[in-house]
């Protein structure tokens, strides 16, 4: 369970900050707790450029990941720190980041009320419509007389403190559980299952299942994900080990939300040449993870032409390298027929047939099955005009890999 816990103040030293890190070393073994520090953020300012929101951004992609988040609030004068406020005006101002997400609060001063006031306080500001968090209730965890409380190594020496604080931890942990299965339950109803299971999408090619729609996209070697004509973020291929990793929480979110402030230039300048038909692809081959990838943005047409989205293509190409590499489509001049004669010997490409529909490759498969020479691997078909045979885009709207360093859907920069 990973928790992320934010020190409500921006001074240099800090109870508040002394209790978080204690509770991320004695609850270590009941949650993964990550200290953030919000004298990271710039002050809120509803008039701050995007470009200077980039921590913003990163706490933003925090607190998606997390399974709950933990405020530790001083009392600044019955009330919570400015610089606390200010970094959840971030939090709340145009984002539904905190929406749903199970919130504790802590709290630690000098006085014998113990934050009391500035709590009550944080906690009427945690369920106002625009944070909206599902915040743990009860639970009160005061801790006055900050500087005897404490030993001088950090931890916590009052036992009663410790106790409440103990107990009311517990009770986080198994409130964000309850969440958590409510979230799962609700998912395998809404994502995992189609939502009508019988039903057929009728193309002009064919029919398929929703059940097979979603498979087909979980199979491809290519990732795919969908920025939709209004600049929202709509869908992306559930698939294993994806290059670009996504998360269900970013879905909905607007181009400039789901991308590092930086990059969003780059991502717009890309989706405003596909819906003014400046560009219809735009192709970057780079290295992911260690391997040759290629990622294609597409922009997404109805059949008048018009502007429907951007698709992003992505997918490790080493397999397709190592096959080319290794002479998989060099062709005998004479005889047409591969180079790559020991091809039954690779177990990808042991059979010339199709095996959806049992068509050989080969125009005169019934003939010797001991000539060589027909029964070939598919020796790749030239188009004609160089187009892209799938969506008929041209390669000549392409721009330079170098040009776009952005993640068109999400934005993450690969470098
Ligand atoms: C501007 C300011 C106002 C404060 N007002 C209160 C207060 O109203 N009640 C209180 O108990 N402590 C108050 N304190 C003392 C804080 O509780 C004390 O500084 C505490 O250590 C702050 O938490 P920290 O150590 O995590 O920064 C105030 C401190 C400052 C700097």
């Amino acid at each position: 369970m990973k928790i992320l816990a934010l020190v409500g103040t921006n001074a240099k030293f800090s109870y508040n900050r002394i209790l978080l890190k204690y509770m991320k070393k004695h609850f270590r073994q009941m949650a993964d707790i990550e200290i953030y520090e919000i004298n990271q953020l710039p002050p809120f300012s509803v008039d701050t450029p995007l470009s200077e929101q980039t921590e913003v951004w990163k706490l933003k992609q925090k607190i998606k990941t997390a399974d709950g988040i933990i405020f530790s609030t001083p009392e600044y004068d019955h009330g919570i720190p400015a610089a606390l406020k200010s970094a959840v005006e971030w939090l709340s101002y145009k984002t539904n980041v905190l929406s749903h997400k199970p919130a504790m609060v802590v709290g630690v001063s000098y006085g014998r009320q113990a934050s009391a006031r500035s709590q009550v306080q944080m906690r009427q500001i945690l369920i106002s419509p625009d944070c909206d968090t599902n915040l743990l209730p009860g639970n009160e965890v005061l801790i006055g007389n900050a500087s005897h409380s404490f030993s001088k190594d950090g931890r916590l020496i009052n036992p009663e403190m410790r106790d409440s604080l103990e107990e009311s931890f517990t009770h986080f942990v198994e409130y964000i559980q309850i969440f958590e299965k409510v979230n799962e339950e609700g998912l395998e109803m809404s994502v995992k299952q189609p939502t009508i299971s019988e039903a057929y999408i009728n193309f002009p090619t064919g029919r398929l299942t929703l059940k097979e729609v979603q498979q087909i996209f979980s199979t491809i070697p290519f990732e795919i994900d969908l920025i939709d004509s209004t600049d929202h973020f709509a869908w992306y291929s559930d698939k294993p080990n994806r290059e670009h990793v996504r998360n269900v929480a970013s879905l909905g979110e607007t181009v400039q939300e789901c991308h590092p402030p930086m990059a969003v230039p780059t991502v717009m300048k890309i989706i405003n040449s596909f819906r003014n038909g400046e560009k219809d692809v735009v192709t970057r081959p780079l290295w992911m993870n260690g391997h040759r990838s290629l990622i294609q943005y597409y922009a997404l047409r109805d059949i008048n032409g018009h502007y429907l989205g951007t698709i992003e293509f992505t997918g490790s190409v080493e397999y397709i390298l190592n096959l080319f590499e290794n002479g998989a489509w060099s062709t005998d001049g004479n005889t047409g027929a591969s180079k790559h004669e020991d091809a039954g010997n690779d177990e990808n490409a042991e059979d010339s047939v199709d095996a959806s529909t049992g068509a050989s490759e080969s125009s005169d498969d019934s003939n010797d099955s001991t000539d060589n020479t027909s029964a070939v691997t598919a020796t790749p078909v030239e188009e004609a005009d160089g187009s892209d045979a799938t969506t008929g885009a041209s390669d000549a709207g392409s721009v330079d890999a170098n040009d776009e360093e952005a993640d068109a859907t999400t934005g993450a920069s690969e470098n």
